[in-house]
């Protein structure tokens, strides 16, 4: 070993001595060179202080909620009802004729849950085409770019676990029929897995055990791929963020463009769209506020007293349930990305398969559980002055895909896709075949490229006037 990688090496074992993290460089001396160059590389860029931190609080907390007494009120929520719908949405359709919006996709999970090793957004969403998720946002955007004129620039983040299968799907299905150059693809970021006692896990004697820092991380990530950047060049100022896992979004919803932009509630940061829980049980974080901020409490971090609570009437108290729908100001992610405002770090138990440090052996079935740390993307909400929370339907606009059976599942979010459609044929004319039970009694998928919404569906040219009993559409 040279004398500038001896010094190296020390400057690396003090700090991780420090932090009670040494056990990291147990088998250094067996690497070669290059292994312990890539070791050395991988613990520099560790954030111990961070780690160390939020590992303090967890022991003594397990969740961040119990941390902080101060009370939380049910949220503030406004209703498209209330609204001048007609001069919110025309401001938002200006928004998007000038080139002032991006998508943006989260899409870095692992989909454990769903039982799908490959790219979640790769899953076969639709009822009857089976198109993956991908290819139902790619469409949306489509078509929202041909409706307004506009460019509408596409950003996905995915993870190291799931980039290089993520950009050869995109490339197998020639990018969606989007031009390339409006489609960008880049990589969250990585946290070490920890024993539930804080140490660190080694994947391989020469490897940090490592998971995606949660898509809290899309705002380092942003920033580092210099995505920010060139929306700034680009002048875009606002985007729509959305998950991966819902084929209902409106990714492009010119009303809530309109609304974030210039609504009294909005400061114009960050705004969020709201569904009503289904139960208590449902797995949603609750908007709620704290200190006069909007926030979100993810589901696990929720007390049950206050998941419980209702009103009088029966119904929930905390009833705001996020969908995990945002529109951000570009502004607003860079003065976070700037000034290091670091968000907290949620903790998740999860299996992960490490090195014993004794026998230096892997061991793939763990039976103890690691912590995996996350940041949470709306842990943002507290930090805007006013933050718009848009109550919208169900129905409409969330079935999310996440269970393998059971409720938001494959089967639930293909009946709420094909339901929709024929919601939206009915209101333009169509008489669809009910069954005994007043449901819909065919199968029904709309692609983004016919209709993004009912006005746009009842300009088209074939609308069948009629629906029977049975039968299989896709238009
Ligand atoms: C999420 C929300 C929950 C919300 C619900 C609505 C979180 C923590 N909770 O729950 O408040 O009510 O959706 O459907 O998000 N992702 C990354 N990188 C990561 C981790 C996740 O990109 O490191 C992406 C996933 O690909 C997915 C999304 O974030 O698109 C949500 O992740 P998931 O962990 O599945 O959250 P849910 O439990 O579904």
């Amino acid at each position: 070993m040279s004398d500038a990688d001896r010094l190296r090496y020390n400057q690396v074992r003090a700090r991780l001595t420090a932090f009670g993290q040494s056990h990291v460089l147990a088998f250094f001396d067996q690497l070669d060179e290059s292994a312990q160059q890539r070791l050395l590389t991988q613990c520099e860029s560790i954030p111990l202080e961070l780690l160390a931190r939020e590992v303090n609080r967890w022991r003594d907390h397990h969740t961040l909620e119990r941390v902080t007494h101060a009370p939380i009120e049910p949220a503030r929520v406004v209703a498209a009802r209330d609204v001048d719908v007609a001069t919110y949405r025309a401001l938002g359709e200006r928004m998007l004729r000038e080139g002032r919006v991006a998508c943006f996709t989260v899409a870095g999970g692992q989909g454990t849950r769903l039982g799908w090793d490959a790219p979640k957004g790769t899953f076969a969403a639709t009822p009857i085409l089976r198109k993956s998720l991908f290819q139902v946002f790619a469409e949306t955007i489509r078509s929202a770019r041909l409706r307004w004129q506009c460019s509408i620039p596409w950003y996905v983040m995915t993870s190291p676990q799931n980039h290089e299968a993520t950009r050869r799907f995109f490339a197998e299905h020639d990018w969606f029929a989007l031009e390339n150059s409006t489609v960008r693809l880049f990589e969250q970021g990585t946290l070490p897995s920890l024993t539930p006692d804080g140490k660190i896990l080694l994947a391989q004697r020469d490897a940090i055990a490592l998971n995606p820092d949660g898509h809290g991380g899309a705002i380092r990530a942003l920033n580092a791929s210099g995505a920010l950047a060139e929306m700034e060049r680009e002048s875009i100022d606002t985007i729509s963020y959305f998950q991966i896992d819902n084929p209902l979004v409106k990714a492009i919803d010119p009303l809530f463009l309109g609304l974030h932009a210039a609504h009294p509630e909005s400061s114009g940061e960050v705004s969020s769209k709201a569904v009503a829980k289904r139960d208590q049980h449902e797995k949603v974080g609750v908007f709620c506020r704290r200190a006069d901020r909007s926030m979100v409490m993810e589901y696990s971090d929720l007390p049950p007293n206050l998941a419980q609570a209702t009103h009088a009437d029966g119904t929930l108290v905390h009833s705001a349930g996020s969908i995990a729908i945002h529109l951000f100001a570009r502004r607003f992610l860079e003065e976070i990305a700037r000034a290091g405002h670091e968000l907290p770090l949620h903790c998740a138990s999860k299996r992960v398969p490490s090195i014993d440090l004794e026998t230096g052996l892997l061991n793939e079935s763990p039976t103890s559980s690691a912590i995996k740390l996350e940041s949470f993307i709306f842990d943002t909400l507290p930090l805007a002055k006013r933050s718009l929370i848009l109550e919208t339907s169900r129905e409409e606009e969330f079935a999310p895909i996440k269970n393998a059976l059971g409720d938001d599942s494959p089967q639930t979010s293909a009946q709420a896709q094909s339901d929709r459609a024929a919601r939206w044929l009915e209101h333009c004319g169509a008489a669809v075949a009910r069954d005994s039970h007043g449901g819909y009694a065919a199968t029904l998928e709309l692609s983004p490229l016919t209709a993004l919404d009912t006005e746009q569906l009842a300009r088209h040219p074939r609308l069948p006037s009629r629906v029977d009993a049975g039968s299989r559409l896709a238009l």
